[in-house]
């Protein structure tokens, strides 16, 4: 196949789009699509300072290789979440990807917040599977971080195949309340909050993964070894299943959703403005916000659970 650019030899064939490109028509097409789609849907400009979240994974250090070179001005952010050596690994990738570029980055280590806050250590506290505890701690660091560094967005590299998995998921159940939280673009409710962007949400993995390939980024592998991925992974299957019948699908899929649908929810996200949490002055629906919420279970279940220890240890 040849490149539908230059006609030189294709290194990558693009079903859904019915194409191919070589090297360099790849690399400026991934970073002409990346561009637009900040432009299109007012993600962000050449004067905001962002926050990208890397997780040592393809897709966000691909993110962040892209915005750099499109000129943007950035910072990493990476939350050491205490998986054993998954997320050894992951820091070493990242802290490895931003030294070699010269590029900013802020390291934040459960572990070391508040009364130790490794994924592990809050799951079994508290009894609730390891993603849950891990998609509360990563909403409330994101958010933390974000506000205390004074940036104005906070991108994430969910890809194509992350919204489309989560879209199936939520259409499956019709959860209308994530239904309307699920964009590219989610505007702040409250001063504290910043803007959150997801530049990727149109390329697939696959796409990620060739640019990061091209681009001789080290990444992660490996995912996180958590079951989270269990019920995401089978819908992602199912979509790619899709995608081989249908080149396009997944595309289709999301585009057209919220296109056509996504507003139709979008009142289901009106929960009002949030007030603040009196104990850490983040954003908060009720007394305390949500993250306060979880360090005190996690607080009051490890003393039960020494108190209860001691106890039998004297008895
Ligand atoms: P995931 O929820 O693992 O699919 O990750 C989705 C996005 O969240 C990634 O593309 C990153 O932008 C961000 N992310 C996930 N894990 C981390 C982490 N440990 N530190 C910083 N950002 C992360
Ligand atoms: Fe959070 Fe796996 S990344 S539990
Ligand atoms: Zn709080």
């Amino acid at each position: 196949m040849k490149c539908t650019r230059c006609k030189a030899k294709a290194e990558v064939h693009l079903r859904a789009h019915n194409a191919g490109f070589c090297r360099p028509c790849y690399l400026g097409y991934f970073q002409r699509h990346v561009e637009r789609a900040v432009d299109r849907e007012k993600m962000f400009s050449k004067d905001d300072h962002i926050l990208v979240a890397v997780s040592g994974g393809k897709d966000s250090l691909a993110l962040w290789d892209v915005l750099v070179g499109l000129g943007y001005r950035t910072t990493g952010l990476y939350l050491g979440l205490g998986i054993g050596g998954y997320s050894d690994r992951s820091r070493e990738t990242v802290e490895a990807f931003a030294r070699n570029r010269e590029l900013p980055l802020v390291v934040r280590t459960l572990a070391d917040e508040g009364p130790g806050l490794a994924v592990p250590d809050v799951a079994a506290s508290t009894r609730r599977v390891p993603c849950a505890a891990c998609g509360a701690m990563k909403r409330h660091f994101f958010d933390a971080a974000a506000h205390e560094g004074s940036f104005d967005v906070l991108a994430t590299g969910h890809n194509l195949d992350d919204e489309a998995a989560r879209l199936l998921g939520n259409v499956l159940r019709w959860q209308r309340d994530h239904l309307a939280r699920q964009r590219p673009v989610l505007q702040p409710s409250h001063p504290k909050f910043v803007r959150k962007v997801k530049p990727l949400y149109l390329l697939s993995e696959y796409e990620t993964a060739v640019y990061a390939f091209m681009r001789g980024i080290e990444y992660v592998v490996e995912e996180c070894p958590n079951a989270e991925g269990a019920t995401q992974l089978v819908y992602k299957d199912a979509l790619n299943r899709l995608e081989a019948a249908s080149p396009g699908t997944k595309q289709a899929f999301v585009k057209e959703f919220l296109r056509n649908a996504q507003s139709l929810f979008a009142d289901d996200a009106a929960r009002g403005v949030p007030g603040e949490c009196q104990q850490c002055g983040m954003p908060a629906y009720g007394a305390i916000c949500s993250f306060c919420a979880l360090v005190r279970e996690v607080e009051t279940k490890r003393a039960r659970r020494a108190a209860a220890a001691a106890e039998h240890a004297g008895a």
